[in-house]
């Protein structure tokens, strides 16, 4: 039975590809003390995206160490290939790309039947119109603010205008849609998304390399703890 979504306005996902990768259960479990409301786990096959992370079988084993909802991103070619495994393995949420899918409905379909959260994410290159005809129909959309793949790379500013393009079409739908933005998130960037709509925040390299990743997350929820850093 799958988590229920924190309702908060702003929910903070760290990325635990900015952690240690050989301490992957003891990461989760320090985001979590910190005060993370979800955790999100970068997916990447070597083909959709160059590097190689991980997959099922160690999304399962740290869903053994936290509690958290759990938020996997898909960055793989023919997602509909371990859809099947990540909903086995316990996550929350499954985002996968509408560039790496043959059959995007079938996908969404699949992941609703186990009772997992849907997520549809798109590169930054592609048209954000491809993602209106789904808006009614998924959870949450994912807007990549840097080309996936790579943690700590620079925000890019053409992300707000996407962002606000989806919400006010969501918002003309009606459709009360969680808007994740991931990809150079950190104090700066955090309240320029926030004002234009979004309401799930990633973030790796701004969380795993504060010295207080506590007073971080924090700080990206706009609540003070402007000595993260
Ligand atoms: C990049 C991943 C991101 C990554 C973000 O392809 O999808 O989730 O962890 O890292 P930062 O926050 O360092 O930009
Ligand atoms: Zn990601």
């Amino acid at each position: 039975m799958a988590r229920a979504f924190p309702d908060k306005r702003v929910v903070i996902a760290p990325s635990i590809l900015a952690g240690d990768f050989g301490r992957l259960g003891e990461e989760a479990q320090r985001a979590e003390e910190a005060g993370a409301d979800i955790l999100h786990l970068d997916v990447m096959d070597g083909h959709f995206v160059p590097p190689i992370t991980f997959g099922a079988q160690a999304a399962e084993a740290i869903r053994r160490y936290t509690s958290l909802f759990l938020d996997a991103h898909l960055m793989v070619d023919n997602p509909e290939r371990i859809i099947p495994q990540f909903c086995d393995a316990g996550v929350d949420n499954i985002t996968f790309h509408v560039e790496a899918s043959k059959d995007v409905e079938a996908n969404m379909e699949r992941i609703r039947a186990a009772g997992v959260r849907v997520g549809l994410t798109l590169n930054p290159d592609t048209p954000v119109q491809a993602m209106f005809p789904y808006l009614e129909r998924i959870d949450m959309l994912l807007v990549m603010s840097v080309r996936p793949g790579y943690g700590g790379q620079a925000f890019m500013r053409e992300s707000i205008e996407r962002i606000m393009a989806i919400r006010r079409r969501a918002d003309e739908l009606g459709t009360r849609l969680d808007i994740e933005v991931d990809g150079g998130i950190d104090r700066t960037t955090a309240p320029l998304v926030v004002q234009v709509g979004a309401n799930v925040l990633v973030a790796g390299t701004f969380l795993f390399e504060a010295k207080d990743i506590a007073a971080a997350i924090r700080e990206l929820r706009g609540d003070g703890g402007r000595d993260a850093q």
